[in-house]
């Protein structure tokens, strides 16, 4: 089978790329290079011994995504490409919205066009917006409450991705709700690398290791959670990469919805602590306000996955630490 990664340069489809890699199957790789770097491919040569084809293309490039499928013969395409820093999303939406939906719709036409009918799409636990419950499930309500452009964007494309398959029944997709990536490849080679400001908990904490961030601002500690701060799934990106594996192998016409998480919450603070344990150094923190549109505790009920696709996670918050800080070392 050949797969095309959109956004497979980026920190979660270059984990994937090697976990398809390693499976046989024939990976090529599209990306704009905004948020990622043209050196992942040889990384990924040294880890798996195979450099995946690489086109700079972006989402908005409707001739150049034709040029790509005009020659690509691909059978499936995981869609991970799309702008994803929330808080940016909010000063400059239409940005978010143009990128994020209407690259998605050329993607789409694109793929129709060359009778590419298989997609699985890389979405976002921020679709379930704000739910009475903290555990989420598939079927709960989505796209309620989502408190940010960036979260519209993964919604609108979910319900996009359900019209395209109910108008035509040849399609076949699957979403996947991520919660919250977090880790590195073993090798140290490869790992979370953003080129725009973090915004998520462990680029930060990685750029205040690194002494770039003076100090980590944890945002509020007076939420009904075991400490009093934000509590997360935190998922190993190795982990999230095998979820992706097993939804390509598990396809089927119409539309399938996976959350992929540990189905464990964890705090603040105690990211923290599992951080300086594993690096054996003190991370400065400070306690702040609370970041306007957080939750207190949002994490995943994976029996889905794990009843259908036969997918869970194995990697552990430490895993992720330590896998982590070699990635860190490694780089510098
Ligand atoms: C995690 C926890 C913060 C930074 C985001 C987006 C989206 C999605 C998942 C892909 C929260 C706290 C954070 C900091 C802190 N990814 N925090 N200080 O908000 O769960 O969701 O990631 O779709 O990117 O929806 O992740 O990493 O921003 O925050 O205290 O400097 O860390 O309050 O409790 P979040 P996050």
């Amino acid at each position: 089978m050949k797969i095309l990664l959109t956004g497979g340069t980026g920190y979660i489809g270059s984990h994937t790329a090697i976990e398809l890699i390693k499976r046989g199957y024939e990976v090529e790789i599209m990306d704009n290079l905004f948020n990622s770097k043209i050196t992942v491919l040889d990384e990924i040569e040294k880890i798996t011994g195979v450099k995946p084809k690489f086109y700079k293309v972006d989402l908005l490039d409707k001739e150049g995504l034709n040029k790509l499928f005009s020659e690509g013969n691909y059978d499936i395409v995981i869609h991970f490409a799309g702008l994803k820093a929330v808080g940016e999303s909010v000063e400059k939406p239409l940005k978010y919205y143009e990128n994020n939906v209407g690259g998605t719709i050329n993607l789409l036409e694109v793929m129709s066009k060359y009778n590419v009918k298989k997609i699985v799409f890389s979405s976002s636990a921020t679709v379930y917006g704000e739910q009475a419950k903290t555990e989420m499930t598939e079927e709960m309500q989505t796209g309620v409450g989502i408190t940010n452009p960036y979260g519209e964007t993964k919604h609108i494309i979910e319900e996009m991705l359900k019209d395209v398959a109910e108008a035509d029944k040849d399609y076949e997709v699957t979403i996947l709700r991520y919660f919250n990536p977090v880790g590195a490849h073993e090798s140290g080679l490869i790992g979370e690398d953003p080129n725009d400001i973090p915004n998520n908990l462990m680029p930060i904490i990685m750029k205040v290791s690194t002494g770039e961030i003076a100090e980590l601002s944890v945002y509020g500690d007076d939420y009904d959670t075991v400490d009093g701060t934000g509590m997360r799934d935190y998922i190993h990106v190795v982990d999230l990469a095998e979820g992706h594996v097993a939804a390509i192998e598990h396809m089927k016409p119409g539309v399938l919805i996976y959350n992929l998480g540990t189905g464990k919450a964890t705090s603040v603070l105690e990211m923290i602590s599992a951080f300086e344990k594993e690096s054996g150094k003190k991370l400065p923190y400070k306690i702040v306000g609370r970041r306007p549109g957080d939750l207190a505790i949002i994490f995943a009920n994976p029996e889905k996955a794990f009843k259908e696709l036969g997918w869970k996670t194995k990697l552990t918050i430490e895993d992720a630490m330590r896998d982590t800080i070699n990635y860190l070392n490694k780089r510098s």
